[in-house]
């Protein structure tokens, strides 16, 4: 193991990875590789607290997988792995949730929003707990994440402080990356609602794996905004500003420069140009998936939870001592 700091993050295997998800947490994770120990999970308990399809989530959780290799994760340089194949994620989730005031748990809007649909249970409740669980499990000191995870993460802030008060120091307490452009990616027919896999408008986001000319054509029919200046102000220009974020995150430039550049240009062009840009820079993505092998994919996210087996149970021995359950080995 090495000294460098643990940053850990996860995505859920449901529904296809769109821009949002690209833009607000996995090119971090990618970058984050060369400077952090990184930690990557495919959160499938996270998954199954909604109605899903169990025929389908096998699938789902290796197609994941893929599109984060395609994307730039690297299992030389990083752990990646299924996260109901390490017990330990579950384990510590009802040690930090026994001591967790439901008060805090009541306040998630995630909570709120997805339970009008779900129905109200427990899993869905417990969610938050569980991805604290996940980050602290590993010990983890930050975790990139779009701007819609900021309150699930403070709850885990407040659940580690918690806990090292009432046991000693065991927990660092875990640091929110997000990116400076792209933290919330708004839906591409309505830009005041983030871009979410739930969405039942197809056009209302843009896939990862998207071909070109669907990516066109989403763009093309994206919804823009009254008066016909390309000008950042997410306010009262939310469709253009969106589409700024975009066109900066995929030219590395800054909103500035392009707004001063294309200021005067009508919006079609406009599109057609942040168009070229999103399917130059998802191409590679694309052909990479690819080259990816099913049956090797899945023989490296067993070693991968083999391996976390082994790091989140280390964490363990000393949590289970802490709390009065002794190291959880029987002799
Ligand atoms: P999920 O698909 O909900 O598991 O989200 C995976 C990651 O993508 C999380 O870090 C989210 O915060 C991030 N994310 C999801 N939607 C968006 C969005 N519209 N804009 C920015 N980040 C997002
Ligand atoms: N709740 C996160 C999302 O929907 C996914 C997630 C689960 C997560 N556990 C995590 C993200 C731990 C960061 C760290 O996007």
């Amino acid at each position: 193991m090495t000294d460098r700091k643990r940053v850990f993050s996860g995505i859920q295997p449901t529904g296809n990875i769109h821009l949002g998800n690209y833009m607000g947490a996995l090119r971090n994770w990618v970058k984050l590789q060369d400077e952090y120990d990184a930690i990557y999970c495919v959160v499938d308990l996270h998954a199954i607290t909604v109605p899903y399809d169990p025929s389908e989530l096998a699938q789902s959780r290796l197609a994941t997988a893929k599109a984060l290799l395609a994307i730039g994760v690297d299992p030389s340089r990083s752990l990646l792995y299924y996260q109901s194949q390490v017990p330990q994620h579950a384990e510590l989730a009802w040690l930090l949730g026994v001591d967790t005031p439901l008060g805090a748990l009541n306040r998630m809007t995630q909570f709120k929003e997805k339970s009008e649909k779900a129905g109200q249970k427990l899993g869905l409740y417990a969610y938050p707990v569980l991805m604290a669980a996940d980050i602290l499990v590993h010990r983890a000191h930050a975790v990139p994440v779009g701007n819609d995870q900021t309150q699930h993460l403070e709850l885990a802030r407040d659940i580690a402080v918690r806990f090292n008060g009432k046991f000693g120091e065991t927990f660092p307490v875990p640091e929110q990356i997000t990116p400076r452009v792209g933290a919330r990616v708004m839906s591409l027919q309505d830009p005041t609602a983030k871009m979410s896999k739930s969405d039942p408008d197809d056009s209302s986001r843009i896939l990862v794996f998207d071909e070109p000319d669907t990516i066109v054509k989403k763009l093309k029919r994206a919804v823009t905004d009254s008066g016909s200046e390309v000008a950042y102000d997410p306010v009262n220009k939310p469709g253009i500003s969106n589409l700024l974020e975009i066109l900066s995150l995929f030219t590395d430039r800054s909103i500035d420069d392009l707004v001063n550049e294309h200021n005067a240009m009508q919006y079609g062009r406009f599109k057609q140009l942040v168009a070229d840009a999103v399917v130059e820079g998802l191409t590679r993505i694309r052909t990479n998936y690819k080259t990816l092998e099913d049956g090797e994919v899945g023989r490296l996210m067993t070693k991968g939870a083999l391996d976390a087996r082994m790091r989140a149970e280390e964490q363990m021995v000393e949590v289970r001592r802490l709390v009065g359950l002794g190291s959880g080995t029987i002799s």
